[in-house]
């Protein structure tokens, strides 16, 4: 079904509702025992958050003409381990983050223990989420699915990205010749992995919600405009950090200054790290629009496009 005649906003609330409700019925009820486990889930995971990764997956999703309501399970998988991400990346022995998504984090309402159990069992759900799809679509695209996870999350992805974040704090200082104490490319490097794998990860998700197979033309596309848009998150991230309110953010803003941590505004400045985010855009953007135009049988790009416009330009 094409979703075309739909504006932005509508396809996007669409999907949003579609997301919490997979979210929702996956998550087991808050009364289920251990009951504090399970309300601690639901509150890491649901009323929050932009779900811009499952929107990626249901763009990917569209851009070869997949399965939506496949998509939606994909989605709701890497936004689990997307949710466990932010309860460890909140807890005191990382960044020490009292606010996340407008509300007090799970440790401080729930308890330290109970946050190390919230993630611990969020990620082991994801990948059940997955298993589920085998009775819809093929064994090898489901262990596809399973497999492009299990890498974005593990230590050569997210996991991984988060351990060299850890190791930066307090080297984000200008040292003596002017500059910050690491490269670029090191600094790319950690934001590759910490963020950009996850969401690199909901895009070829999006593409293998189909029982087709993709054409290597949509997964070179879509590794492109992936790979750029997941890095542009993270610039941006760091950018409203120190531009952003706390109110607006919904988690605390300057905490990346207070920790002394290396950020593309640290590094380059504000102007040009604004600047390098619009490049990353018009990569991704640029990658996606060949191939619409040239390969892609008509499927559009066109959501694709949107939310890369909508991760540059957002405020929170
Ligand atoms: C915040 O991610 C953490 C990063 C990986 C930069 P989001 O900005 O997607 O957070 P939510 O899901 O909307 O709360
Ligand atoms: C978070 O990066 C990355 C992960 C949770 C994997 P940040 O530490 O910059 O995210 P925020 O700013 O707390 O959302
Ligand atoms: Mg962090
Ligand atoms: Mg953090
Ligand atoms: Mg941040």
């Amino acid at each position: 079904m094409t979703t075309l005649n739909q504006t932005f906003a509508e396809w996007t609330e669409q999907r949003l509702a579609q997301t919490e409700f997979a979210l929702d019925q996956t998550l087991p009820k808050a009364d289920q025992l251990p009951a504090v486990l399970h309300q601690g889930m639901r509150y890491a995971v649901l009323d929050g958050g932009k779900r811009i990764r499952p929107l990626l997956s249901y763009a990917a999703c569209e851009f070869v003409g997949g399965d939506a309501s496949v998509a939606a399970v994909a989605g709701s998988a890497v936004e689990m381990i997307h949710a466990y991400s932010l309860v460890h990346d909140d807890m005191p022995c990382m960044d020490n983050d009292v606010l996340r998504r407008g509300k007090p984090t799970v440790h401080v309402a729930f308890g330290e223990a109970n946050a190390m159990l919230v993630g611990d069992s969020l990620q082991p759900l994801a990948f059940e989420t997955l298993a589920e799809l085998a009775e819809r679509l093929p064994s090898s695209h489901v262990v596809q699915l399973v497999r492009l996870l299990a890498q974005a999350s593990g230590s050569l992805g997210m996991a991984g990205g988060q351990a060299i974040d850890l190791s930066m704090v307090g080297k984000g200082v200008v040292n003596s010749s002017g500059g910050i104490a690491i490269s670029q490319a090191e600094l790319e490097q950690m934001h590759l992995l910490k963020t950009g794998a996850l969401l690199r990860c909901a895009v070829m998700m999006g593409a293998w919600c189909q029982t087709n197979e993709p054409s290597a033309h949509q997964i070179n596309a879509l590794s492109i405009y992936s790979a750029a848009m997941g890095l542009a998150f993270q610039v941006v991230d760091d950018i409203l950090d120190v531009s952003a309110d706390t109110t607006t953010l919904g988690k605390t803003a300057g905490k990346d200054e207070q920790a002394n941590k290396p950020t593309y505004v640290s590094l380059l400045g504000l102007d040009a790290a604004k600047q390098f985010a619009q490049q990353l855009h018009q990569q991704a953007v640029a990658a996606i629009a060949q191939t619409d135009e040239e390969k892609n049988n008509g499927l559009s790009s066109r959501r694709l496009r949107e939310i890369a416009d909508l991760i540059v330009s957002r405020r929170s």
